[in-house]
């Protein structure tokens, strides 16, 4: 698995899942750009880490629910790097409201920030990756919630609903450019989306419980994945989601 000399954007790159996939890519020797939203120390930190595995990166702040941050974040992508092969769709948000009082607001938000994102994410990649030839990955950090309801979480599940046909909709769309576009469905990840459980130690054995390994995934278990999905190896692979779940969508232990 190498990405020497490729160039790789990962959205809401400075936390969690997303700060996980930019070091393994950067370890399998991609350049990257680290978009961030609210936290640029964070960013700053983390394209020194970078750096010291020996890639290149840069922080680039942007809000990625608005078109034209988005279409900044690829001019300085191309502009130091001169391509984009890799484009990693992960900021995302939820709200935990149910369907009886989510608000407009609420629903803007999730929606915009999960999936029209990940829709012009998608469009700007494919653009810049047509113009450059050659191909390229597209992957959309999607959820076992894009096909397992989750009451309460309403627009979230929605909003991944989306990706999931924006994945298999863009998948067969780009094929003929040979851009693969792939999701990749997590089950509970040890991430700052999931602190309230995390900090609740009858919660969290709960739910340990209803995984069928036993516990919550590490961040660096969903990028191991991303680094392959982006990687020669995966060459045949697109309009689909690869769930890396624990077991946890086919039943609990003991049920
Ligand atoms: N942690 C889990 O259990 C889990 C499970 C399934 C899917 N996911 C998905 O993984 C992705 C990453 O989540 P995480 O668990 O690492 O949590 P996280 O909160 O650490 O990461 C979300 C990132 O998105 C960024 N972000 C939020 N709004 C943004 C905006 N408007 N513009 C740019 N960036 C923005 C945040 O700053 C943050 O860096 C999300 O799409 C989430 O839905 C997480």
């Amino acid at each position: 698995m190498n990405l020497k000399g490729k160039v790789a954007i990962v959205t809401g790159g400075s936390s969690g899942i997303g700060l996980a996939i930019v070091l393994e890519l950067a370890r399998q020797g991609a350049n990257i750009v680290i978009n961030y939203h609210t936290h640029p120390k964070a960013a700053e930190e983390l394209e020194k880490q970078v750096r010291g595995l020996g890639s290149h990166a840069i922080g680039v702040q942007a809000d990625v629910s608005q078109i034209d941050d988005l279409r900044a974040l690829f001019s300085q992508a191309v502009e130091s790097f001169g391509r984009v092969d890799i484009m990693v769709n992960n900021a995302g948000v939820e709200t935990r409201s149910s369907i009886l009082d989510t608000t407009e607001e609420q629903y803007d938000k999730v929606l915009s920030i999960n999936l029209k994102s990940a829709f012009f994410g998608t469009q700007l990649a494919a653009q810049q990756m047509i113009k450059q030839g050659g191909g390229g990955r597209i992957i959309n950090i999607s959820s076992v919630h894009e096909d397992w309801p989750m009451p309460g979480n309403t627009p979230y599940c929605l909003s991944k609903g989306g990706m999931r046909m924006l994945t298999r909709t863009a998948g067969v769309e780009l094929a003929p450019h040979n851009i693969l576009v792939v999701g990749v469905g997590p089950g509970a990840v040890e991430t700052p989306i999931n602190s309230a459980t995390m900090k609740e130690p009858a919660l969290l054995k709960k739910l340990d419980s209803a995984i069928p390994l036993g516990r919550m995934a590490k961040p660096e278990e969903i990028a191991s994945l991303v680094a392959f999905l982006a990687s020669d190896g995966a060459s045949y692979l697109t309009a689909t989601t690869v769930f890396v779940d624990g077991g946890i969508m086919q039943g609990s232990p003991g049920l």
